[in-house]
């Protein structure tokens, strides 16, 4: 299978890892995607990486005519990307669409639908990343909506249909998830030894693959991150701390909340715990991209491996984890200053 090369702390690197996701891919493959799927994971733990892999893979061995949106992507050409087969219909509904760059979903769909009446009875891949915050939060069902309607009530027949969500947007995953509309799958950080083979690829000196681990508790950005700064912890915290104005956040909270906060950080599971005091919290930590809800393990609700059953040295609770270790060690340093 072809590895697809990723950008990597300025570096061009192999696709690493990911067996079993790329497995599933195949499966999805072999026997399109019902319903919408809808793959949730900590911010930076490598979901576009994963459609991307995924887009070659639909591509090259299942015979796919593939779409593919990313309407926030910094560079222009990674905002669409499609098969070469699908390039004429492409054209087509971007120059019959008034302002299409800024309706990037919206032209997705109008291609899968083209695509399906064009080429007959063919294999169709819609993989939208990141799609929620550019349609709106409060748009987020209505898309997931109109996705299934491309395989519910497709324009003409086809072989097979795969549509893929990603998103980091934990606040919509409720809406989404309570209709029947779509089914969520949770990607997790990369596993230990992948994770190494990724950090293992950084030129010059390191700190020891453990602390990297321990630290970052294997999202790719955040290695990333901390390879461009130098390896410095405490930059790192703070620009995610102020990114995400975790000060005033936990200025904000009540008196309860703050408690289960700080108890949070010792031990994320405090949050079912104390669930009926906490929901608020909980709904903002999400939303603010800090925790994430695991829930249940089994493997058909995961995009790759699951986490393990439970790992306090990195923040991962039976039912709620924190999304990296850094991202609780910017809660703990805000709950420090704010304590002064
Ligand atoms: N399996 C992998 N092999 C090599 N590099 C990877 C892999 N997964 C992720 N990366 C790299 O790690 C970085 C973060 O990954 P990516 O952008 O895919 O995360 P994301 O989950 O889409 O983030 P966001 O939540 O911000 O959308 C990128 O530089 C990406 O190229
Ligand atoms: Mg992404």
């Amino acid at each position: 299978m072809k590895r697809i090369k990723v950008s990597f702390a300025g570096l061009e690197v192999e696709f690493v890892d990911r067996e079993r996701a790329l497995e599933q891919v195949r499966e999805f493959g072999e026997r399109g995607t019902f319903p919408v799927y809808v793959v949730y994971g900590p911010e930076g733990c490598g979901k576009t990486a994963f459609l991307k892999q995924a887009k070659a893979i639909l591509e090259e061995e299942y015979g796919y005519h593939v779409v593919y949106a990313n309407p926030l992507a910094k560079k222009a050409e990674e905002v669409l990307q499609y098969s070469p087969s699908a390039e004429g219909i492409v054209k087509e509904v971007l120059s019959a669409t008034p302002d299409p760059w800024g309706k990037m979903v919206d032209v997705t769909i109008a291609v899968a639908g083209w695509i399906m009446k064009r080429l007959r009875r063919s294999r169709v891949a819609v993989l939208m990343d990141d799609i929620f915050q550019a349609v709106g939060v409060e748009n987020a069902e209505a898309y997931v909506k109109a996705l299934l309607n491309l395989i519910e009530w497709p324009p003409a027949e086809y072989d097979r249909v795969v549509v893929l969500v990603a998103s980091s947007e934990g606040v919509t995953r409720e809406r989404v998830g309570r209709h029947s509309w779509a089914t969520i799958k949770v990607m997790w950080n990369m596993a230990r030894e992948g994770f190494r083979q990724l950090y293992e690829q950084l030129p010059g000196p390191k700190p020891p693959f453990d602390e990297v681990w321990r630290l970052t508790g294997g999202n790719p950005r955040y290695l990333e991150n901390f390879y461009k700064v130098g390896w410095g912890v405490e930059e790192v915290v703070a620009a995610l701390g102020g990114g995400k104005g975790l000060v005033g956040f936990v200025y904000s909270l009540s008196d309860v909340e703050r408690q289960i906060l700080e108890e949070a950080v010792e031990d994320p599971d405090v949050l079912l715990k104390r669930y009926r005091e906490a929901k608020s919290l909980i709904s903002q930590l999400t939303e603010k991209n800090l925790i994430i809800e695991i829930g249940d393990r089994k493997p058909f609700l995961w995009i790759d491996q699951p986490p393990p059953e439970r790992d306090p040295e990195l923040g991962i609770g039976r039912y709620f984890a924190w999304q990296t270790p850094l991202h609780r060690e910017a809660v703990r340093s805000a709950l420090e200053v704010t304590r002064k």
